[in-house]
């Protein structure tokens, strides 16, 4: 008697499994949430990099000109909707508490920075110092399958619980999402952030111990450049 075994089976050919879903960090529910920028972050923003960068701000335009320098870079950043893509804000419990800003190869999209207008908020000794910072920050260029993160900084109210963190998670996730490689930064050398750049898995691929033009541009001239594998 001849014996029924169903239809033949059809070898499948091997497929890896797919890779687990990771949700981008700080789209989970939870006190801290990550998300891009959208036009009323623009004074927060402008707040944050002067503020989490006072060192910088004070030496370029002055200590008194400090709420002239914010008042400014949310002026200039408020007209220049070509850059917002590069930023990523940290909600914490509802609340704009830090903010990054990433570059990819190929952005060159440039901020609207009007002189008159800075003169304006500055003054001319402060919106020299300015032009100053500016050249000295903005000659980073990224290569290609890199990522470079531009700047990161929390309100001074939040720092010290994962912000920092969260949104060098984030950078990674977008890097990746990017197709990205390698992801790097610049540091002061004195800067304590270091030790978050190098718990996240960076490592120090150049020490620069910089020009006079640096040193007068930036009040100082010891960097660090980090860079991860990812
Ligand atoms: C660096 C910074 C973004 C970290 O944010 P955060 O939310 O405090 O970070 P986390 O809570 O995730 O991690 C804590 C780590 O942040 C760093 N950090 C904390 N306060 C800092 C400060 N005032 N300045 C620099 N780094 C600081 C330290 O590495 C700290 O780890 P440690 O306590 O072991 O030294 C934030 O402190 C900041 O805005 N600092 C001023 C601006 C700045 O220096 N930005 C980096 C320039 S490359």
């Amino acid at each position: 008697m001849a014996l029924d075994y169903g239809p033949p089976v059809v070898a499948q050919p091997f497929l890896p499994p797919p890779p687990p879903y990771q949700p981008a960090p700080g789209s989970e529910p939870g006190p801290l949430q990550v998300r891009n920028m959208e036009a009323h972050d623009v004074d927060f923003v402008a707040r944050m990099l002067v503020e989490a960068f006072s060192d910088k701000f004070e030496h370029a335009v002055g200590k008194s000109r400090m709420e002239g320098a914010v008042k400014q870079s949310a002026s200039s950043l408020g007209r220049s909707r070509n850059v917002w893509h590069r930023y990523r804000i940290a909600m914490y419990e509802g609340r704009q508490a830090g903010a990054m800003a990433l570059r990819f190869h190929g952005d060159s999209a440039e901020e609207d920075f009007q002189c008159g207008e800075a003169c304006s908020y500055l003054g001319c000794w402060g919106t020299r110092g300015l032009i100053c910072l500016g050249c000295a920050v903005d000659g980073t260029s990224v290569p290609m399958g890199q990522c470079y993160v531009d700047h990161i900084g929390v309100d001074a109210s939040f720092r010290g619980r994962g912000i920092g963190k969260m949104l060098m998670d984030r950078a990674d996730y977008d890097a990746r999402q990017h197709g990205c490689t390698s992801i790097f930064l610049w540091v002061k050398q004195s800067n304590r952030a270091v030790h978050l750049y190098e718990r996240q898995g960076y490592g120090i691929t150049e020490t620069v111990n910089g020009s006079c033009f640096m040193r007068c541009a930036l009040g100082s001239a010891d960097f660090y450049k980090m860079q991860k594998q990812l």
